[in-house]
């Protein structure tokens, strides 16, 4: 808009870049690729230069009438990209302070706060300028991280070290303390045994999934109150104690593939999705999914569950939407709510289709909003499941035995 309103040929091209380190971050924000952020700006650019261009056209078009009756765009170098190195020499020109990029990465001047380094077999880290916000470090082969790595980079904002080879031991106590925007953490598939101290309390999105992590500390997860999203799947914790009850703004927790013999006490209770399966929790506590407000997908299958161990009326509570119990011992159908969705209990023990598990009451507003129910894999059959069904299962369009 603003390049709408100049004159001067040059001064457009001043203020495409002005325009450009004013939305970059937005777009950052709102996008979660930044190489996607990147194309965003460049359109962007080009809509801009595209502007400004017709002004300088009218302007040319008396000077260079010749240039422009071969059909030769005068400027047709600043937003094609038929020579890029030009294109984004010449940019880079008009970028202040370009060269402090380490050369192993790319930080592209289109999107000035990222650094791209991901997947050049880097086994160190390489410097960080103090401008940069995202940071791109997944697929490397980085062991450690020591404190004098980060020491610059106290304005990140992501940091992405997945699929590395970080160990605990090689990375500094004081890394993430001046950290203090840090908002999204990957350091999923890496060789961590414990969660990094001092993590930033400004975290939301902790993705530490696939290390060999085997004990979660309250500490560890002190005071995140904006953690939303927390991903330890795929490690080998055995016991969580009460790390989780203070993450008030936790919605997604991920703890499948550990070795849990029970469910973590005190959970944070703005869940939405819960996934502990493949563990080996054989029971349940009293009021287990009492206590949640938000709760819609619960899936715990691959335990050791058995009907025993779960107190009567646990997953008969309003709200949950998917339920997934298969792979587990069970031998009778739990009582579920009748706004439960959807119900995996393929391969249990289960041999009895009890109606009175989905419907207590059948009449015209009494009845199980179950769409998918999976019963494969057990001791019962398709003659096993009663005509009253049809009513009470009325909406189930796929039921599979
Ligand atoms: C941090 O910045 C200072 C000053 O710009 C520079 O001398 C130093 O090499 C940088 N350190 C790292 C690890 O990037
Ligand atoms: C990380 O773990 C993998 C597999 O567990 C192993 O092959 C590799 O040597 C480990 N790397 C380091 C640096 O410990
Ligand atoms: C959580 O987010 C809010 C709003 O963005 C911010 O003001 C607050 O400082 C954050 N909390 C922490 C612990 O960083
Ligand atoms: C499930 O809970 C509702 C209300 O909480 C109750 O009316 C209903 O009888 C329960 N279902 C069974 C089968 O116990
Ligand atoms: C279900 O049946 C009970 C008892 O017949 C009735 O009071 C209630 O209004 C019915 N509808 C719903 C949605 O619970």
């Amino acid at each position: 808009m603003q390049c709408g309103h100049l004159v001067v040929p040059l001064y457009p091209l001043l203020m495409c870049k002005a325009f450009y380190h004013q939305t970059s971050d937005k777009i950052a924000t709102i996008t979660t690729e930044a190489s996607y952020s990147c194309v965003l700006t460049k359109i962007t650019l080009k809509i801009c230069v595209t502007m400004a261009m017709r002004l300088v056209l009218v302007f040319l078009s008396a000077l260079l009438p010749f240039s422009l009756s071969q059909g030769r765009d005068p400027l047709a170098w600043l937003y094609t990209r038929q020579s890029p190195g030009y294109y984004y020499g010449s940019v880079q020109a008009l970028t202040a302070g370009g060269g402090d990029c380490p050369e192993e990465c790319d930080c592209p001047p289109t999107f000035p706060v990222a650094m791209y380094c991901d997947g050049r077999g880097l086994t160190a880290m390489p410097s960080i300028p103090s401008r940069i916000k995202y940071l791109y470090l997944q697929n490397n082969a980085i062991t450690a991280v020591p404190d004098s790595a980060v020491v610059n980079a106290t304005n990140l904002v992501w940091l992405m070290m997945h699929h590395n080879q970080l160990r605990s031991d090689a990375i500094g106590t004081k890394v993430f303390l001046k950290l203090e925007g840090l908002e999204r953490l990957y350091l999923q598939h890496n060789n961590l045994t414990s969660i990094p101290p001092n993590l930033p309390r400004s975290l939301r999105d902790l993705r530490i999934n696939h290390n060999h992590i085997e004990k979660v500390t309250p500490a560890d997860l002190e005071g995140m109150d904006n953690l939303t999203i927390l991903y330890l799947h795929d490690n080998a914790v055995s016991d969580m104690g009460a790390s989780l009850k203070a993450l008030k703004s936790l919605t997604l927790l991920d703890i499948s593939g550990n070795k849990l013999t029970k469910v973590p006490d005190a959970l944070p209770e703005h869940l939405h999705q819960l996934y502990l399966e493949s563990n080996s929790i054989d029971s349940l506590p009293e009021g287990f999914l009492g206590g949640f407000t938000q709760l819609q997908y619960v899936r715990m299958a691959r335990n050791q569950l058995t009907d025993k161990g779960i107190p009567a009326n646990t997953f008969n509570v309003t709200g949950l939407v998917e339920l997934d119990l298969s792979f587990n011992k069970l031998e009778r159908i739990p009582i579920v709510s009748t706004t439960l969705q959807h119900l995996y209990l393929q391969a249990n023990q289960i041999k009895e289709f009890t109606l009175g598990s989905f419907c207590s009451i059948v009449d015209v507003t009494n009845f199980s909003k179950l769409q998918t129910l999976r019963l494969d894999g057990n001791e019962i059959d398709r003659r096993d499941i009663p005509s009253e069904s049809a009513l009470c299962l009325r909406q189930a369009s796929s039921i599979e035995v």
